[in-house]
């Protein structure tokens, strides 16, 4: 272990939080600077600069401009989907989001409103995550890939008082009407959220007029600038759903103080990136990476970011992620293994690397999912230049383990995301919550409190907030990841200990899906698993059992079921498999035994768990599957 700049910044973090978080705190500008870091009165629910008041936009734009760099670049938007381009300067940004906030105050919309934003990548959705921000108004971005159930689910949670969308994305080789998702979700839901502001986009059919809403041009031609509310810096800035065991997503809170300060410390010691740099995030802003690092991480630091709409591979080609690092000289790329295995499938030999000159970018950071051996190589192999796994997750907001690139580079150990954060103070324990010794498997648990920018809580249920994450392992947070900490403290993450499903880096739940297929009039009971996938990692694949008498053929049924999950969960759950069994192995009490089965079919070791009801049930669906 080192005993350098991150040892230092670790046994700080961890002995001194007080002083740790308080002096990163002053690289924020705040109305008020706080008297104190750590909020412990309510613990095991702990709060972040509890009398620091602040504005997050004011920090993203505001204080860049005053400083004199209005002019620098703040957004590069690339569509490989249009073939545009188009540069927004902090002074442009600035007058955009100060003008959508007046569009949104002059709907009503107040600070603790909440807004659910459901747009694709286009730079209205930085514009509308900031004008929130910059009123106070609370953020909840829907991933373009959910469908209107699922949209539906987060309006009815978060209970927005205004919806900002746009006429749709745009897919290789087709387009996705967005309007008709958010009227059917609006009619799916309880809450009838009164404003809805869209963006017309020349590509795709349908404008704001169709449905009597609000059009985002003609709004904010006339808009009166808003000023920055001032908000308490445990405030809410954001709510972003992710999905846990159950079909119920989690409403995960982000507050605003140890947002801004968590972000504005990783820009600089784990990512190097400063004012002026570019960075580039090849994710989508319904997910954290996105919220983190394509919108707010870069911006607070006066870097510029660039905003992406296309795919690693056939917008046109493998090379697109070459040509935009070449374009826009991006100096630190981030997006996940699952993009560049998508490329090595396609472009083995990076041919189209060589038509680039890559030779600003120094690091190439992956995240999401665990950067596997094998496409670690590959990738550090053509770039000739640092490849760097880090791990984190919606709940944490940044990154819990990585290899700090600009507080202390340290040797790269191939499918290990390096050594924890400082603030995270990271354990491996047995299922009596005893550390393991090094080199040997257990859950991942992080003693509290977590550092600042991690989650508050969750969405209006405090209880299931303690419930899911603070109640296994009293004094720490779980996780549900299960890793290994070797005897240099790095850590290599192996994957989820619970339901869910992780497909090309997006988090799905297997109850959701299940909940979906055991709707079907045939289904007389499923499991949905995520089995190993070369490209995504992981997909979801379904076991079903058919009610008796039931007689739809296979094909049949998979095509119906396909459809369904498609339309009611979106095309981001990629559920194309389903067999059909006798029957599914469970335990005595009647709990799906989903990890042997998943442990079976991806060829694993699996041991028979004592609990099972009955073995033969196993026994079974293994020859089943190994006829097949
Ligand atoms: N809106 C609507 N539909 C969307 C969508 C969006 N924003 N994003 C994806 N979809 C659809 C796709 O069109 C596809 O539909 P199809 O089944 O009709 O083809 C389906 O959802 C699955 O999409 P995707 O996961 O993107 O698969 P793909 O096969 O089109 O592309 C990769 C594969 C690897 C290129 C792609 O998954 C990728 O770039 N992944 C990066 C993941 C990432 O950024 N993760 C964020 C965490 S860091
Ligand atoms: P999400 O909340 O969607 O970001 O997903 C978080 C989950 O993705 C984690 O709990 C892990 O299971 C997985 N994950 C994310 N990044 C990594 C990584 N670098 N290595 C291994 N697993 C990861």
């Amino acid at each position: 272990m080192t005993t350098g700049a991150y040892r230092t910044a670790f046994d700080q973090a961890a002995t001194d939080p007080e002083a740790f978080w308080l002096s990163a705190a002053e690289a924020v500008t705040w109305e008020h600077f706080p008297t104190r870091a750590l909020d412990d009165s309510d613990a095991p629910v702990y709060r972040w600069f509890p009398d620091g008041r602040l504005n997050t936009s004011v920090n993203a734009l505001d204080r860049h401009v005053e400083a004199g760099n209005g002019d620098r670049v703040a957004v590069i938007a690339d569509s490989a989907m249009t073939g545009t381009s188009k540069t927004f300067t902090y002074s442009e940004l600035l007058d955009l989001v100060a003008r959508f906030a007046g569009v949104l105050a002059a709907q009503g919309v107040t600070a603790g409103d909440r807004v659910v934003i459901y747009l694709p990548m286009i730079p209205e959705a930085l514009i509308a995550m900031l004008a929130c921000a910059r009123i106070g108004a609370v953020h909840s971005v829907v991933f373009g890939g959910f469908a209107a159930k699922e949209l539906a689910a987060r309006i009815d949670d978060a209970a927005p008082v205004a919806i900002i969308t746009a006429s749709g994305g745009l897919e290789p080789g087709r387009v996705i009407e967005y309007l008709p998702i958010v009227a059917s979700a609006i009619e799916q839901s309880e809450v009838r959220p009164e404003t809805v502001i869209v963006v017309d986009r020349e590509q795709i059919p349908g404008s704001a007029a169709d449905f009597g809403w609000l059009d985002w041009a003609t709004e904010i031609a006339g808009a009166q600038p808003a000023d920055p509310v001032i908000v308490a810096a445990t405030d809410p800035l954001y709510i972003l759903y992710t999905s846990g065991t159950t079909g119920k997503p989690k409403g995960v809170i982000r507050d605003n103080g140890g947002h801004a300060v968590a972000l504005t410390w990783s820009m600089k010691n784990i990512y190097d990136i400063g004012p002026g740099d570019v960075m580039w995030t090849a994710s989508d802003v319904g997910w954290v990476v996105g919220h983190s690092y394509i919108v707010y991480g870069p911006l607070l630091v006066g870097a510029t970011t660039v905003v992406y709409e296309g795919k690693p591979v056939g917008t046109p080609d493998a090379g697109a992620f070459w040509r935009v690092i070449s374009q826009y000289g991006v100096k630190a790329m981030f997006t996940a293994p699952t993009a560049l295995r998508a490329i090595r499938k396609v472009d083995p030999d990076a041919e189209f690397l060589s038509k680039y000159d890559i030779s600003s970018l120094t690091t190439l950071f992956a995240a999401g999912e665990r950067l596997d051996p094998a496409t670690y190589e590959w990738a550090s192999e053509i770039l000739q230049r640092p490849v760097i796994d880090h791990w984190w997750q919606t709940e944490t907001g940044w990154a819990i383990c990585a290899n700090l690139r600009g507080l202390e580079p340290m040797p790269i150990k191939s499918g290990s995301p390096t050594v924890p954060v400082p603030g995270y103070r990271v354990r491996v324990v047995d299922g009596m919550g005893v550390d393991v010794p090094a080199g040997q498997e257990g859950s991942i648990i992080i003693d509290l409190p977590l550092p600042p920018g991690t989650l508050a809580g969750l969405w209006g249920d405090r209880d299931r907030y303690i419930s899911s994450y603070l109640s296994a392992f009293p004094g720490a947070y779980l996780t549900g990841d299960a890793g290994i900490l070797d005897e240099d403290g790095y850590l290599t993450v192996i994957g989820r200990t619970d339901d869910v499903i992780n497909v090309a880096g997006h988090r799905l739940s297997s109850g959701a899906i299940e909940a979906v297929v055991g709707s079907h009039p045939a289904v007389a009971e499923c499991a949905v698993i995520g089995i190993h996938d070369a490209l995504k990692g992981q997909k979801p694949s379904g076991y079903v059992v058919l009610k008796a008498g039931t007689d739809i053929t296979e094909d049949q049924l998979r095509k119906e079921l396909v459809t369904m999950v498609r339309d009611q969960i979106g095309a981001v759950a990629t559920f194309k498999d389903v067999t059909v069994v006798q029957a599914l192995p469970k335990t005595r009490s009647g709990k799906l035994l989903r990890k042997t089965m998943r442990q079976m079919i991806d060829g694993e070791q699996y041991a028979v768990p004592s609990t099972i009801e009955d073995p033969a049930v196993l026994d079974a669906l293994r020859d089943q599957l190994l006829d097949s």
